[in-house]
């Protein structure tokens, strides 16, 4: 097999494996190098996104939306139902098939696009004139020599100091992602994306799951209204989420696991749990490289630096997605993993972090791009802002799910659309109109100007955007 390559990507996530479909559609010869393994050792490349992210997560959210429909709603419908029952181990067995199909479909666009890839470890050995040298420790171990490097390698969950995960009752995403039947008490650390998707698809299985926070103020990220619209649908549901809390000791005890904390008003309180869930960010993986024999600078967090190019201090070597700086999503490390490459071929790869959609897949979900409220407000910038409710649209009504709110904010002077934030159905399928909107310097006039097909929800973002002039045709 061919060794040496004209680039050589180290991760097959969806920052290297992106880099390298489309660095060998620019004429490269390319090699991708990932460790992931499935549960028979074969190859099961896609990353975190695909193995213990993005995608199984989603498949699980489905899962318990369905029961939770069956459960909830049907009866609405005129529909009945005995003895509705849920099979954990299956819901995960069709989970991993989901999986599978991933892993698989990204070994074939491989071979689609002539990429070699290589089970193993990747790391640097040497620079070699105009190059590296990189070694792969899987089933035997090869020396690859390329022109061009790039760092996809990703992150890991961040551990509580002093509670390790075990992944049987103390979990990452990974255990998360296949706790074997419905905990009777579950309890999350951090309110974040992940504490409140896992959270979510636990609480609707039925446990009693309770979400412990740090910060005084649920999803500060978010814009305000949006994030108080989501906090009462998610307590209405029956999810605790106590906010402000100081996380004490955690011990296996018994079966489960005690977590001691200490609550807003500083108040020592003990939870007792089957399982633990711990989700409070994640950190990047950059152990394996043998970063130091080459001298790639790192940051305090551990997280490669790189330029506004993703180029590091090395020359030749590049790096995208969790690895390094900016949101770890994985579109993001998609975007950068394209750009680096059109780079490699001397081109102009672009990556707009102003137009990065954030999605979280509860039930109402939550989608935004853009500028918060509360950010237009420390900037000082004049904006008009907009919002119309699904609960005056007539899609959202036969569906039966008229939580929430399309929220559009635009430029006082120019009416440029600045952010847009949704919080409701299928909110992650709405806010690419927004996105492109954004991307083409959209006004909100344009939009309120735009056809949108009735009876539709994306006729809430015209409504918002007509709100903008205060000028709603159906609220
Ligand atoms: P990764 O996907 O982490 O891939 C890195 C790969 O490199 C891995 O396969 C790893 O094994 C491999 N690797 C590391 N070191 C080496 C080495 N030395 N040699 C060989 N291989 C190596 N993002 C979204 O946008 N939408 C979502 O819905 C979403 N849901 C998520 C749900 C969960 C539970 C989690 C944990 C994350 C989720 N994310 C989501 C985030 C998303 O998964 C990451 O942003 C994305 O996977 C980052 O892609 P990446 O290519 O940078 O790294
Ligand atoms: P996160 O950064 O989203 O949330 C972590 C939360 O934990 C924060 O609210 C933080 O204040 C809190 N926290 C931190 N330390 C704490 C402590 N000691 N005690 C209590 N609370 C504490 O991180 P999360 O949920 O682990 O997810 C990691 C990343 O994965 C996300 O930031 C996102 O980039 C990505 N992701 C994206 C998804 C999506 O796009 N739908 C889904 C899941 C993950």
């Amino acid at each position: 097999m061919n060794t040496t390559f004209d680039v050589i990507v180290i991760g097959g996530g969806p920052g290297g494996y992106i880099a390298a479909i489309r660095a060998a559609q620019l004429g490269f010869s390319v090699a991708c190098i990932d460790e992931w393994k499935n549960s028979k050792g074969g190859p099961a490349p896609g990353g975190t996104c695909t193995n213990v992210g993005c995608i199984p997560s989603k498949a699980l959210l489905q899962s318990s939306e369905h029961f939770e429909h069956a459960q909830h709603h049907f009866a609405d419908h005129g529909i009945g139902l005995k003895d509705l029952s849920i099979d954990v181990p299956k819901m995960l067995a069709r989970k991993d098939q989901v999986v599978r199909q991933n892993n698989e479909g990204i070994l074939y666009l491989f071979k689609k696009n002539k990429v070699s890839f290589f089970h193993g470890r990747g790391s640097f050995v040497r620079a070699l004139e105009g190059g590296w040298e990189v070694a792969v420790a899987g089933a035997g171990q090869e020396v690859l020599t390329g022109r061009q490097v790039v760092l996809a390698t990703g992150s890991s969950a961040r551990a509580l100091p002093g509670a390790p995960f075990d992944e049987e009752r103390i979990l990452s995403n990974d255990g998360a992602l296949r706790i074997g039947g419905v905990p009777r008490r579950l309890a999350l650390i951090g309110s974040g994306v992940i504490g409140l998707e896992m959270g979510s698809v636990w609480r609707r299985l039925g446990a009693e799951v309770t979400v412990l926070e740090a910060l005084p103020t649920f999803l500060g990220a978010v814009d305000e209204q949006v994030a108080k619209e989501a906090h009462k649908a998610f307590i209405k549901q029956g999810l605790k989420i106590e906010l402000g809390v100081k996380v004490g000791e955690i011990v296996r005890a018994g079966e489960g696991v005690s977590v001691a904390y200490t609550d807003a008003k500083g108040q020592p309180h003990t939870l007792e749990v089957d399982r633990l869930i711990v989700s409070i960010g994640r950190v990047p993986n950059t152990t394996g490289l043998n970063a130091e024999a080459v001298g790639l600078k790192l940051d305090e967090r551990g997280a490669i630096v790189v330029d506004e190019q993703c180029h590091t201090n090395l020359p030749g070597v590049w790096a995208v997605g969790d690895v390094v700086r900016g949101p770890m999503l994985a579109h993001k490390a998609e975007e950068e993993g394209v750009a680096v490459a059109e780079r490699i071929a001397g081109q102009h790869g672009h990556v707009n972090f102003d137009t990065i959609p954030w999605v979280i897949y509860t039930s109402p979900e939550i989608a935004w791009v853009g500028k918060t409220e509360q950010q237009l407000k420390a900037e000082g910038r004049a904006y008009r802002a907009g919002s119309f409710p699904f609960m005056a649209n007539g899609r959202a009504r036969a569906l039966g799910d008229t939580t929430g709110m399309v929220k559009m904010l635009a430029d006082a002077a120019t009416d440029e659309v600045l952010g847009v934030h949704i919080v409701g159905p299928y909110a992650s399928e709405l806010i690419a109109e927004a996105v492109m909107a954004m991307e083409f310097k959209a006004s909100s006039e344009d939009i309120a100007r735009i056809c949108h097909a009735h009876p539709s929800l994306s006729e809430a973002t015209k409504e918002a955007a007509l709100a903008v002039d205060k000028r709603t045709l159906n609220f």
